[in-house]
């Protein structure tokens, strides 16, 4: 065993920032003060140049983007300038705001432009998406999700199911790896599943990015799968979306929603995003939940009863929307198209990977024979992951976030026993990661020595 060893290598770390293509991109975000871990409302008020936080929680809340404010501050200002007049003379009229996410949008996702539009919140999302393309009948009525899908999916499938009178005991099938102990899925286990379910199986549903594990689905794969058996697909992809490159047209995807408020560092309840392939979004007889912002805009101020969809997936809006939560998702997006998923992606794959090497480097130094300390359940194959890794501490993740929350990193905890790690391209740096990891080793060297303090 060897204690008091510096972890990995400081300069190494700090040499990879300065080789980064993207480093500059840090500076254009908010990155809270080292006292946001360790004490918030001291954070409220500290000084602009108290050293940084190590932010590893953008895929939970994602940090602000300067941007953001100029941007919400601009609808307000036309909003004091022109009152009811800015929906048509403001500088972003706010009657076709969300059409300036129709191209930005399609490109995070990859998908036509039509196919996205930015509306609601996630789980608001799925349910209206489901009323359209959840169809169940006699024969052809269950909904496949993962075991670990985040409970809102839970509750949205099974409240569906309940809605349309079929029994959800009966009708939502939930995916565990078969060997006990692990905690992801194998393709081949959920290919087995769609075999055995896909006959009976109205819709698969499922997180591109578990929450919990942040295993990367192969989505492709899947989806090809499940629509051979003839069930509709669709994706939560609220740990996917800016996280990891997706094709959803080229994939056949039917349906797939995601949160605003992670990886697109969007806000806290940001407006979500909607995406339908443009074969549903010519499909104006699908039943939907309808309101006036889905219609035909040539149609919409007439004020006739009768439903005009929209073409495509605007035509699932219903109400008109909250500008000052999009202002800030325009403001983000416009830096996620400038900077490209393919650059994000391959930078994101050398900073996991360095997280990835640290923690097995603890894990060599500390193992005399056991377990290695640090479990990282989320797949060892960077193809099968985002950023985050998801690390098992068996001595007590509770009391080691409490520790690196003193050291002032910001990471979290999810039931069981997880702490996430989600080092986010556009603004961790690789001596993040090695701060991260060198707390980590204090910590796991002091347990294992019995030196805590
Ligand atoms: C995978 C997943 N699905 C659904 C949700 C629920 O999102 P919302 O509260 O925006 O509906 C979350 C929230 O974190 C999530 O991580």
């Amino acid at each position: 065993m060897t204690t008091g060893v510096l972890i990995g290598d400081e300069a190494k770390a700090r040499a990879m920032d300065a080789a980064d293509p993207l480093r500059e991109h840090r500076a254009l975000f908010n990155i809270p003060p080292a006292s946001a871990a360790r004490d918030p409302r001291a954070a409220l008020t500290a000084h602009p140049g108290e050293p940084r936080a190590v932010y590893l929680t953008g895929n939970s809340l994602g940090c602000q983007p300067k941007a953001a404010r100029e941007a919400v501050e601009s609808e307000l200002h036309d909003w004091a300038a022109l009152g009811v007049e800015g929906h048509t003379h403001g500088r972003n009229p706010w009657l076709p705001y969300h059409e300036l996410f129709r191209h930005t949008g399609a490109r995070l996702v990859g998908a036509r432009p039509g196919e996205v539009v930015m509306m609601n919140t996630l789980t608001v999302n799925l349910h209206l998406l489901m009323v359209s393309l959840y169809r169940p009948t006699a024969s052809r009525f269950k909904i496949i999700i993962e075991d670990s899908a985040f409970p809102s999916d839970s509750y949205a499938v099974w409240t569906h199911a309940h809605a349309r009178g079929v029994d959800p005991a009966r009708a939502v099938v939930r995916l565990k790896p078969r060997r006990e102990g692990d905690w992801t899925l194998t393709t081949d286990e959920i290919l087995a599943a769609i075999e055995e379910h896909g006959p009976s199986t109205a819709l698969l549903m499922l997180g591109g990015v578990n929450y919990l594990t942040g295993q990367w689905f192969d989505m492709p794969r899947i989806t090809a799968a499940a629509k051979r058996a003839g069930c509709v697909v669709g994706w939560d992809l609220a740990h996917a979306a800016g996280n990891v490159p997706m094709d959803l047209h080229d994939w056949d995807v039917d349906f797939a929603a995601w949160c605003s408020y992670k990886y697109l560092n969007s806000g806290p309840g940001a407006v979500a995003g909607a995406y339908v392939h443009e074969r549903h979004g010519q499909d104006a007889a699908l039943p939907r939940f309808a309101g006036w912002w889905g219609n035909d805009p040539g149609s919409r101020f007439a004020m006739r009863p009768e439903f005009v969809p929209r073409p495509g997936a605007d035509g699932w809006q219903c109400s008109n929307p909250p500008i000052f939560s999009l202002a800030p998702l325009k403001a983000s997006l416009e830096i996620f198209d400038r900077v490209g998923m393919k650059a994000l992606r391959e930078k994101s794959l050398r900073l996991t990977a360095y997280l990835e090497s640290l923690i097995d480097e603890i894990n060599r130094d500390f193992a005399g024979g056991a377990a290695e300390p640090i479990q990282i359940i989320t797949p060892r194959d960077p193809a099968r992951r985002g950023c985050q890794l998801s690390l098992l501490y068996r001595r007590g993740s509770r009391d080691l976030l409490e520790r690196l929350k003193t050291a002032g990193v910001i990471c979290d905890f999810r039931e069981p026993s997880i702490i996430r790690a989600a080092p986010v391209p556009l603004y961790t740096t690789f001596h993040d990661v090695w701060a991260f990891a060198k707390v980590l080793r204090d910590a796991v060297g002091a347990d294992m020595t019995g030196n805590r303090p």
